[in-house]
């Protein structure tokens, strides 16, 4: 699967469809996060796999911090920068093109870091998670929010939901939202049956890793400070 060109056509309706996909529960999830991230308005916060923006500029409304939004795609970046400069935050936010395994930063350079939705995308998640780790200052906040699986009763539902409905859904919006819900089930189903993610965070050096699951299960927030 090239990530890239999964996300390429989604920039302009992702906002839209990742909200009626998640039943609305997505900038719920989001919410939560960017509360976990104690920073003001003299800090900077890196935003890793930061899409469209919509944890950047959740995060500068709400700190008033100043943030780094990095991502891979150009076209989310695209669809981002507008959003960015709709939402009169262009002087607080600077949104660049780069990959998450290799982040054009010095170590210990920033005061906060969130990301989305990103380890089931890369090749080695252990080794990104230590180049996350690199960049933050010692004591700084990192968070994390991704899908999670539900468990007991829930989880007949979320299959039924990742089976059926995603595919059927993504299919009635655009080809390119079809293969996102096709490819999304077993990418969840897959990355929480490989990886104990807790474990992750804590051999990259993160410490007091805390988690919360939201939804009965179907988002989970991780969120630690680097040692
Ligand atoms: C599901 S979207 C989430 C976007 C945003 N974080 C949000 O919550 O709306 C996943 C994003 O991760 C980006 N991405 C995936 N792998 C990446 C990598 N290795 N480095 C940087 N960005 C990556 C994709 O381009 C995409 O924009």
């Amino acid at each position: 699967m090239d990530v890239v060109e999964l996300f390429a056509p989604l920039g302009e309706t992702y906002d839209r469809y990742a909200r009626l996909l998640s039943f609305g529960q997505d900038p719920r999830w989001r919410r939560f996060l960017v509360s976990r991230l104690d920073v003001g308005p003299q800090d900077t916060v890196l935003d890793v796999a930061t899409g469209t923006a919509a944890v950047a500029i959740m995060l500068a409304r709400r700190s008033g911090c100043h943030v780094v939004g990095l991502d891979q795609s150009p076209e989310m970046l695209e669809t981002g920068h507008r959003r960015v400069a709709a939402a009169g935050l262009s002087d607080r936010i600077e949104l660049i093109e780069g990959t998450a395994e290799r982040l054009p930063f010095d170590d210990e350079s920033y005061d906060g870091l969130t990301f989305t939705y990103l380890l089931r995308y890369v090749g080695d998640p252990a080794a990104t998670m230590r180049e996350l780790a690199r960049v933050l200052k010692p004591g700084a906040t990192i968070a994390m929010l991704e899908f999670g699986v539900p468990r007991r009763l829930a989880r007949p539902a979320w299959e039924l939901y990742v089976r059926v409905g995603l595919p059927l859904l993504g299919a009635i919006v655009s080809h390119g939202w079809r293969r996102v819900g096709s490819f999304l089930g077993p990418s969840i189903r897959e990355f929480h049956r490989r990886y104990d993610v807790v474990d992750l965070w804590r051999q990259a050096g993160i410490d007091d890793v805390r988690q919360r699951h939201l939804s009965l299960g179907g988002g989970v927030v991780l969120w630690g400070r680097r040692a």
